[in-house]
């Protein structure tokens, strides 16, 4: 098998251009891009688990260890002051990018996780009470199903899911029907990791506003694709993380409306996160350093400032017009493979394609790419009852990021082809 896979011929990528956007230039700024795997051009096409990194955002983290590197907040000495700057700085960029309010409603968490537990444990053990319901959908990552169920199970509330069609859609008229007296919050993705669906979060929010119910939207994989604006969405809680927006892991966001991050109380105690701390009481300090115990990871959030630089640079414009074509491309290509199922066919998607071959299992397929230097994602992708619901035991997952190409769409299906021939 190993002569087999070492034969295949890669032909050098030729570029298409899209006006306004050049996509050869911008993979200059992606080392990794130009790195080999088992020999071959890498086709780096697993973006939804986490995106690359521009060489801006890698030089920051060395820049801030090299010259920047102090402890935040606490400091008078020059070097405190500047990483209290260029992190502030970020909460700034932030609130920009998702266009919020004000900076009292960014929090700086871990990631998309720790925002969705924070508010469970939260706002969730705050408004919550047995006999409750809160609705999510099928088709939620697994970060938004867990720590609802802890919830759920903690205090006697009940988890309610919105189903979804053959396409992966939601069933809006089932999701309307859930929503009653009972209904605490809606937790909902913005868009699939697994199935690419772009949910309609506009009347998602509507509908529950109507019924005086808050809404959480999980917006790890919506973030790197478009431009989200809290304010005109109004939803209450909006998650995101820093590294499938090709900023450093271990950082992410969590934007809440300013009343809600009032009245809730803190996530963890620690330094950073009071006014004052006597034996007797302590009291907190303002939003939103509250919920930001301890020291946080400040080159990372100097970091994900870079990567908001970057992406505003190259435009949300030009990335969705660059990935409509690559979505379009990889579809039709894809579904000229005749044993090839597409799983997730939504009529709004993101650059997001899983699929199942006949008699090839997924982690056999995902191999034989990646002997052949192109990174896909196999599994259930932490969306096991997407699977359920597709009767599908794992998919194939190739996601793509702006600085995908289509020649390398071409090497995937090349190499999809090239599977089927050792299989069949
Ligand atoms: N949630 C990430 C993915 O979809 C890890 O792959």
């Amino acid at each position: 098998m190993e002569e087999l896979l070492d034969s295949v011929v890669l032909e050098k990528p030729v570029s298409t251009p899209i006006a306004g956007f050049d996509v050869e230039r911008i993979r200059e700024d992606f080392p990794i891009l130009q790195t080999r795997v088992h020999g071959n051009p890498l086709v780096y096409l697993d973006n939804a688990a986490t995106s690359q990194k521009p060489q801006a955002v890698i030089d920051a983290i060395s820049n801030y260890y090299s010259g920047e590197n102090a402890n935040i907040h606490r400091g008078v000495h020059y070097l405190s002051e500047l990483a209290t700057r260029k992190y502030e700085e970020t909460r700034e960029k932030v609130r920009d990018l998702i266009n919020a309010k004000s900076i009292r409603e960014i929090v700086f968490v871990r990631g998309t996780t720790e925002a969705i537990n924070l508010v469970s444990s939260t706002y969730g053990r705050e408004n919550i009470r047995a006999g409750d319901e809160i609705i999510i959908s099928n088709m939620e990552h697994h970060s938004n199903i867990v720590p609802w169920q802890l919830l759920c199970e903690s205090i006697g509330a009940k988890l309610k899911v919105i189903p979804i069609n053959d396409d992966g859609e939601i069933i809006f008229d089932e999701y309307l029907k859930l929503l009653n007296d009972k209904t605490k919050l809606v937790a909902v993705v913005h868009t699939s990791n697994s199935l690419g669906t772009i949910n309609p979060v506009q009347q998602i929010i509507s509908g529950a506003h109507a019924h005086d119910v808050p809404v959480l939207l999980d917006g790890a994989q919506a973030v790197p694709h478009q431009k989200i604006n809290v304010q005109d969405l109004d939803c209450d809680f909006f998650a995101f993380s820093s590294h499938k927006f090709f900023g450093p892991t271990g950082v992410g966001v969590l934007f809440a409306k300013e009343d809600l991050l009032e009245k809730m109380p803190p996530y963890e105690g620690g330094g950073e996160m009071i006014t004052s701390v006597t034996f007797e009481k302590t009291t907190y300090n303002e939003l939103p350093h509250k919920f930001e115990a301890g020291t946080p990871n400040i080159a990372g959030v100097v970091a994900l400032g870079k990567a908001i630089d970057y992406v505003s640079e190259i435009g949300y414009e030009n990335i969705h017009r660059h990935e409509v074509e690559l979505l379009k491309y990889a579809t039709e290509e894809l579904s000229s493979i005749k044993s090839l199922r597409l799983i997730g066919t939504a009529a709004k998607k993101a650059p997001v394609i899983s699929f199942t071959l006949d008699n090839i299992h997924p982690h056999d397929m995902g191999t034989i790419l990646d002997r052949q230097g192109i990174a896909v994602r196999t599994g259930h992708h932490c969306t096991q009852p997407v699977m359920e619901r597709f009767n599908v035991p794992a998919t194939t997952r190739a996601s793509f990021a702006f600085y995908n190409t289509k020649e390398e769409i071409d090497r995937l299906v090349e190499g999809i082809h090239h599977g089927l021939n050792l299989f069949n």
